[in-house]
């Protein structure tokens, strides 16, 4: 099947000179569509700097990114306004990501009118999506202030669906909430997928919540991709030594197992090459 987003040898630089860092070094990823593509790595590794270069937010330097087989490297403003109706975001913090001073009809119907939909048929698109999301019609004359942090990462899902993408950059879209909400939310999003078609580039570093979500993963290390593979085989029994330090170092529930993972992990810190946190 041909991709729906292809990313080819990209490099980004933060910073000129000097005091050039280079936080990519020739990544290469590619999602399907309908699929859903998971990328782990420890802080810092540059998954959120990968996601950014997609939505054309970061310094890219080198390589190419292809977005239905059409160069979106370099676009211009124009040409990232209407990638806006294919490509869309959701972020980690589902309290600052949303605009306090607007409703949530309002949050949702902007991106609607601004491509230019009629008021009516984006209030319809509106209520289909809260429905879409589980929230109450009523939800609309609110605002973010009066929901959890697990309403408002609905609000922030159903912004990102609102325009019909075919691809949203999840940046780790439930590491800020309880243990609970997270399982709905991963559901959520599971479902949503099922029904739309959509792609997602889920960035995760919790093996156990890309293992719920995510057909394939890719594993990042310092800026490069160590390994790609089916979710099952990267979660369970990865290639890399990098990417089965991750995989020790996610906490399980049983204490035993817990126990005895540490110890595995410790070994294999003592035994490795490069530093670990
Ligand atoms: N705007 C920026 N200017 C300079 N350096 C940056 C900038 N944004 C990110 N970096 C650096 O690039 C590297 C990758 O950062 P990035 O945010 O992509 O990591 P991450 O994998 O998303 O980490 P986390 O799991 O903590 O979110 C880090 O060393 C970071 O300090
Ligand atoms: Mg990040």
């Amino acid at each position: 099947m041909t991709a729906l987003l292809e990313v080819q040898d990209l490099v980004v630089e933060y910073g000129r000179g000097r005091k050039a860092f280079r936080a990519l070094h020739g990544v290469s990823i590619d999602v399907a569509p309908g699929e859903c593509m998971g990328l782990v790595g420890e802080s810092g590794s540059g998954k959120s700097t990968l996601g950014k270069a997609i939505l054309g937010l970061a310094p890219v330097t080198g390589g190419r990114i292809r977005f239905d087989g059409k160069d979106i490297t370099a676009v211009g403003r124009a040409g990232r306004r209407a990638l806006a109706d294919d490509v869309q975001v959701v972020f980690q913090d589902p309290y600052g990501s949303l605009n306090p001073a607007m409703t949530i009809g309002d949050i949702l119907s902007e991106p609607l009118l601004t491509s230019g939909l009629g008021g009516a048929e984006a209030q319809a698109r509106v209520r289909e999506m809260l429905d879409r999301v589980r929230l109450p019609e009523t939800a609309m004359d609110r605002y973010p202030s009066e929901f959890s942090g697990g309403q408002r990462q609905r609000v922030a899902i159903a912004r990102a669906l609102v325009r019909r993408p075919r691809l949203i950059v999840c940046d780790e879209p439930v590491s800020a909430l309880d243990l609970t909400t997270q399982a709905t939310i991963l559901d959520l999003f599971i479902e949503l997928q099922r029904d739309t078609g959509v792609s997602y580039l889920f960035v995760s570093h919790d093996l156990g919540v890309v293992r719920r979500v995510c057909h394939r993963v890719a594993v990042m290390y310092q800026g490069e991709i160590v390994e790609t593979g089916a979710g099952e085989q990267i979660t369970r029994a990865p290639r890399h030594p990098y990417a089965e330090r991750l995989r020790l170092a996610s906490p399980v529930a049983d204490p035993v197992t817990q126990r005895t993972r540490r110890a595995e992990w410790l070994a294999l810190r003592e035994a490795a090459d490069a530093p670990v946190r």
